[in-house]
């Protein structure tokens, strides 16, 4: 049988770049190779596409980045043609390909790329003009999933927990300071957190603990993003939830064990996430009620369908140290994927293995795109 040319797609013009390059080696050392033939595009931190040699690939542990000597992938494609690939992958861009060679098209991208112009839908908005078969979310789950505002907004609107919050924006905040710094005091006093609403890892969230540190949280914030969420402090376990699609077209989403992120800092700030090697602890499953776990993963399916999530999601949750009652915090679209990384080891644990969790999502996207072929275009014929 014909192997699925999957071109995986990491790094990326991002914060999270290094965690990227981390994930995709994960993702590349466990593809089957006996069902997939991998082609390796790295983008640099400058934004600049790179095919990576093929031949690197015959050593059974890549790591990342491989972009040493390559030909520059330039955007951006004829999309259309007789070949599908996104941009520049022509046969002649390839180092061993040679001109004319159909070899250097793929059938579907895996962007393993984590937070902005990766996870927040651009890239996913590329592929879709490519007309390319791409892995998880789209355009519009991407995008929402990444502001943590409007996803906020769609999950309280289907009727789920959120943590209250109000929003500043950039053009707002210096004219009304002290009127936003009454309100957060009003609404929910101190400790309260400050975040900017598309941003990741932690960067820019502000633990306010007092009416003079909540202005230079909040400048702070604004440099990130122009919207910044001001929230009210949940003393929170962090629970975790996997969602996959189902691989039966519109039945109910998969979804995993609980597992619970323990911060061994005041809160799981970028510096317990990255730099401080024992800045958590994970237990899977999470150690929480039968009941806790029925609702929490009622609540990860919905989150999932409320905001138009494909592929997979992972679904993080405040559950209230005082009074038990959980929270939708955030989804991450494309979520942190090395071996050791919560969304597989949750799958792990629900049995999926990582190499299976991996086929099931190509699959996915390949399905999605089927389905999308037949959708009609031209309202012109009959
Ligand atoms: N309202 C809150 N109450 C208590 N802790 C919070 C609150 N908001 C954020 N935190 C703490 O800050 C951490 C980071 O915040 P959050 O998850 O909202 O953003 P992020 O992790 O930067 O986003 P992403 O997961 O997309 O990278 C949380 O894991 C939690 O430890
Ligand atoms: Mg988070």
């Amino acid at each position: 049988m014909k192997k699925i040319r999957v071109a995986v797609l990491y790094g990326g013009r991002s914060g999270e770049h290094e965690v990227a390059l981390r994930s995709a080696a994960s993702v590349i050392n466990n593809l089957d190779r006996a069902k997939f033939e991998i082609v390796p595009i790295g983008i640099d931190k400058n934004g600049k596409w790179h095919l990576a040699d093929p031949a690197l690939l015959q050593q059974q542990t890549v790591s990342l980045p491989i972009y040493r000597n390559l030909p520059e992938v330039v955007l951006p494609s004829n999309p259309g043609g007789t070949e599908t690939g996104v941009v520049a992958l022509k046969p002649t861009d390839l180092a061993s390909g040679g001109a004319g060679k159909a070899s250097t098209a793929f059938d579907v991208v895996f962007p393993v790329m984590h937070g902005t112009n990766g996870e927040d839908g651009t890239v996913q908005g590329l592929l879709e003009l490519a007309e390319v078969a791409y892995v998880g979310c789209g355009v519009l789950a991407s995008a929402v999933g990444m502001d943590k505002d409007v996803a906020k907004r769609l999950i309280a609107a289907e009727g789920l927990p959120v943590v209250p919050s109000f929003c500043i924006r950039g053009s707002e905040w210096g004219a009304k300071k002290s009127t936003f710094a009454a309100r957060a005091e009003k609404e929910f006093g101190y400790p309260c957190f400050v975040k900017p609403a598309n941003s990741g890892s932690s960067v820019g969230v502000h633990k306010v603990k007092s009416a003079a540190d909540f202005a230079p949280a909040v400048a702070d914030a604004l440099r990130y993003d122009t919207k910044v969420l001001v929230e009210k402090a949940i003393s929170a376990r962090e629970i975790e939830l996997s969602v996959l699609e189902n691989a039966k077209y519109g039945e109910a989403p998969l979804v995993s064990v609980a597992g619970e992120i323990n911060p061994t800092h005041e809160f799981y700030s970028y510096e317990a996430k990255y730099l401080d090697e024992n800045g958590m602890t994970m237990k899977i499953p999470a150690d929480i009620t039968k009941e806790q776990l029925t609702f929490a993963q009622d609540v990860a399916r919905r989150a999932f369908t409320a905001l138009e999530c494909e592929g997979l999601a992972r679904v993080d949750l405040f559950l209230d140290k005082n009074d038990g009652k959980i929270y939708f915090n955030e989804v991450n679209t494309m979520p942190g994927f090395t071996s050791i990384s919560m969304y597989p080891k949750m799958w792990e644990a629900s049995g999926v293995p990582y190499g299976e969790l991996l086929t099931k999502l190509i699959e996915l996207a390949i399905a999605r795109k089927e389905r999308r072929a037949a959708l009609v275009r031209d309202f012109t014929q009959k």
